[in-house]
């Protein structure tokens, strides 16, 4: 066992410590369409060790290249946390999974097998041949590496007895950690906590272990049922930012952590999470993963701590308590106020971002700069959202081979949608006009007639950063063309020229990547169980 393993367990019974495990790059990133580059997977890893997540589930490393890749460097990156790697019950998997992982200060693999009826109809297995599989699969594990995490999927569907007869042979094989999974969101607050309760009375050998809880979201009691079975004495939540996953998503981190942090009262137990650190890293994962937070979400929504109506303005100058049962600081908002306009420096700019979160080298300053000051041309007050909007415009002035010079639309309720525009592609300006179904669509004719492609259009989604008819539109694009997805984003006063400059970051990425080669297609997934 490491040392840390063997701290985090001595301080989860000594002192109700929950571990908290992020799988936002594995669970979270696999949902369709919430697929990262290669650098963004790193900076979200980084903001995780950072902030004080215990356990980092970094992907699928048999998955693809790319997984393997970046699993790999993410072990070999973090500082603090855990890194893990996921694989099924196969030893390919788990020997491909211990070679991504093995560089990191405290690897971990989590090995799993689908155990209710539904699941093991899947490889055809019989209890018996299923018993035989977790043992083998788990004890080779466990000779490779002595931090081992063993997850019966769809546990929350499985007959209570064989659940009990899977869980005591993999403790038995040398699982440390045994996770919970509710697969698909099915399980209920009370009967989370009785599972738990009855694995740790009935599991010879139970006592010595981490229980973990897994929940998906699909009836809405993600958050609840992890908090269960907290209580019931499970000391490991496995949750993602933002709630991220496949259908409704996962457990969302940061409505467990304030929880917990809240309620501390009558929940008291305690996670290693900066908490102060969550807006950032929430409006990093909603940039590169294109799923945007829900206005209304819990602790990390737009409007959670909004409060318009007169009587709760109110109630809030006279106390802030009066309709506030955390504080904005606490979740890392810094409050919203004008902060900058045409006049502001570079000093105080990059005082600004740093404030939010954003530590920038020189140049990337100069650059961001440039923009502050085209957008304080056109916007009077710049609010901190502004800001944040600027920072998710990457573009990269040396590498990219097509740059907007500019463009004019034409649309309204009487003929014709149309637009010109010209295009610097590798150096050479090209023009031209084209029609479409609106003036997005007609610009982006005009990106296909001058960079002709193939690529499909998988996402274009648009918001509006501050309110006011003079706001930002913030718009994320992204396609795919030959197993390759791309993201780009843009943000801008005019909604049709930030959608332009998406469309155009996104394109300029997927030249990059054609000519580096490999695919985004997962050759296998973790529904396939051999
Ligand atoms: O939801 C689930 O069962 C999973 C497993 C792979 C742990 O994500
Ligand atoms: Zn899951």
């Amino acid at each position: 066992m490491t040392d840390q393993t063997s701290a985090a367990r001595a301080s989860s019974t000594t002192q109700d410590r929950v571990l908290i495990f992020d799988t936002t790059l594995r669970d979270g990133e696999q949902s369709p369409g919430a697929t990262m580059t290669h650098a963004e997977k790193l900076e979200i890893a980084q903001l995780l060790d950072e902030m004080g997540v215990d356990i980092i589930e970094a992907g699928f490393p048999i998955a693809s290249e790319g997984d393997f890749a970046a699993v790999s460097e993410i072990a070999r990156q973090s500082q603090n946390a855990q890194i893990c790697g996921l694989a099924r019950a196969q030893f390919g998997d788990i020997d491909r999974c211990w070679e991504a992982i093995k560089h990191a200060k405290q690897p971990r693999i989590h090995t799993f097998i689908g155990t209710s009826p539904l699941h093991r109809a899947i490889p055809n297995l019989t209890m018996d041949e299923m018993a035989d599989r977790i043992h083998e699969t788990v004890s080779h594990a466990r000779n490779l590496c002595d931090n081992v995490q063993w997850s019966p999927m769809d546990a929350t569907r499985t007959e209570e007895d064989f659940l009990c007869r899977t869980v005591e042979i993999a403790i038995n094989a040398g699982a440390t950690t045994i996770n919970i999974p509710d697969t698909v969101g099915y399980t209920a607050p009370r009967e989370s906590a009785a599972l738990i309760a009855m694995l740790l009375e009935k599991v010879p050998g139970a006592d010595g272990i981490i229980f973990a809880t897994h929940c998906h979201n699909d009836l809405g009691m993600a958050t609840a049922n992890s908090l269960a079975a907290v209580e019931a004495g499970a000391r490991q939540i496995e949750c993602t930012i933002n709630g991220l996953g496949e259908r409704a998503g996962n457990t969302a981190l940061e409505e467990v952590v304030m929880a917990l942090k809240v309620r501390n009262d009558i929940m008291p137990y305690q996670t290693g999470v900066d908490s102060s650190k969550i807006m950032n890293i929430s409006r990093r994962v909603a940039s590169v993963s294109g799923f945007a937070v829900q206005y209304n979400k819990a602790i990390v929504g737009k409007n959670a701590f909004a409060h318009e109506s007169g009587i709760h303005q109110d109630g809030m100058l006279k106390n802030a308590e009066t309709f506030e049962i955390m504080r904005p600081e606490d979740v890392g908002l810094a409050e919203t106020n004008i902060v900058m306009g045409k006049h502001s420096g570079r000093a105080a700019l990059r005082s600004k971002l740093e404030n939010l979160g954003y530590e920038l080298g020189d140049n990337q300053l100069k650059d961001v700069f440039v923009r502050f000051k085209e957008l304080a041309d056109r916007k009077k007050e710049i609010y901190d959202e502004d800001l944040i909007a600027l920072m998710r415009i990457a573009t990269d002035p040396e590498t990219d081979r097509i740059k907007l010079k500019s463009m004019r639309v034409v649309c309204g309720t009487e003929g014709p949608n149309a637009a010109t525009m010209t295009l610097v592609v590798d150096g050479t300006e090209q023009n031209t006009e084209q029609t479409g179904d609106g003036p997005v669509d007609a610009s982006f004719n005009c990106i296909k007639a001058l960079v002709p492609h193939t690529a499909r259009l998988q996402l274009y989604q648009v918001a509006a950063v501050t309110e006011g008819t003079d706001a930002q539109a913030t718009v994320s694009v992204r396609m795919e063309e030959d197993g390759r997805i791309v993201t780009g984003q843009s943000a801008d006063t005019d909604t049709v020229v930030a959608s332009v400059r998406a469309y155009v970051h996104a394109l300029n990425r997927l030249l990059v990547r054609r000519e580096k080669g490999g695919t985004d297609k997962r050759e296998v997934s973790y529904k396939d169980v051999g």
